[in-house]
């Protein structure tokens, strides 16, 4: 399963919970993101997010779908063999959101090439939690973290991005489960849990 939204609404948090709990009923959980997730990741990771400069565009996209061809093949792909549950923070869906919203590149395209570089993998369930930018950011500003270069991106651009992650959820309804992120965190992890009970029950082990 997969956790999507805007910066500062809340992912970690329900990724710790859905772990906590997902450990509790005797699952092995593997917990990862992206950008990220293996050494060639963070490398990746380290040029998309702290890069000084300008990355033109479709470099940006080619990187993240680098880290993410890298990290499904030699990283989920191979637990979600072994019949454990990932739980990972973003995934296509965000490449679609933030590189589409930049406006340069065609939403469609972008995601024409994570399903290239994934092998077509895509999650059981992805949560999006669905946050209006204001709201995000100020939660960011309480955190006191030092911003990295999409963080810093314009309201407007965020704007756009959260757009784009509820039309995608639109247009995958059987997929996504859309939570308004401003309520409790308990209750979101709840809705979570429920959603994905039936699966767990039903042996699927969680794939992606
Ligand atoms: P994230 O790991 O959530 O950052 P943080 O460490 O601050 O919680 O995400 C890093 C940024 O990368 C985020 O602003 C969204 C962006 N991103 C893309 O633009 N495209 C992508 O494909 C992915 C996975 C992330």
């Amino acid at each position: 399963m997969t956790l999507e939204g805007g910066d500062g609404v809340g992912k970690t948090t329900q990724s710790t919970l859905l772990e906590e709990w997902l450990t509790s009923q005797g699952r092995t959980v593997v917990r990862t993101r992206e950008p990220g997730g293996t050494d060639v990741g963070n490398l990746i990771r380290d040029i998309v997010l702290h890069h000084r400069g300008e990355v033109a565009p479709r470099a940006e996209a080619l990187l993240y779908a680098a880290d993410r061809a890298h990290h499904v093949a030699t990283l989920v792909k191979p637990a979600l063999a072994r019949g454990e549950v990932v739980i990972q923070d973003r995934y296509l869906d965000s490449s679609v959101a933030y590189q589409g919203a930049g406006r340069e590149l065609d939403p469609g395209e972008v995601r024409e090439l994570s399903l290239w570089a994934s092998d077509h993998a895509l999650p059981d369930i992805t949560v999006l939690l669905d946050l209006a930018p204001v709201l995000a950011r100020r939660r960011l500003d309480a955190d006191d973290k030092p911003f990295d270069r999409l963080e810093a991106e314009r309201e407007e651009f965020h704007v756009r991005v959260r757009e784009h992650f509820l039309a995608l959820a639109a247009s995958e309804p059987g997929r996504f489960l859309v939570l308004d992120a401003a309520r409790p965190a308990g209750e979101l992890a709840a809705e979570i849990r429920a959603r994905l009970e039936p699966l767990l029950a039903g042996g699927v082990g969680g794939r992606g």
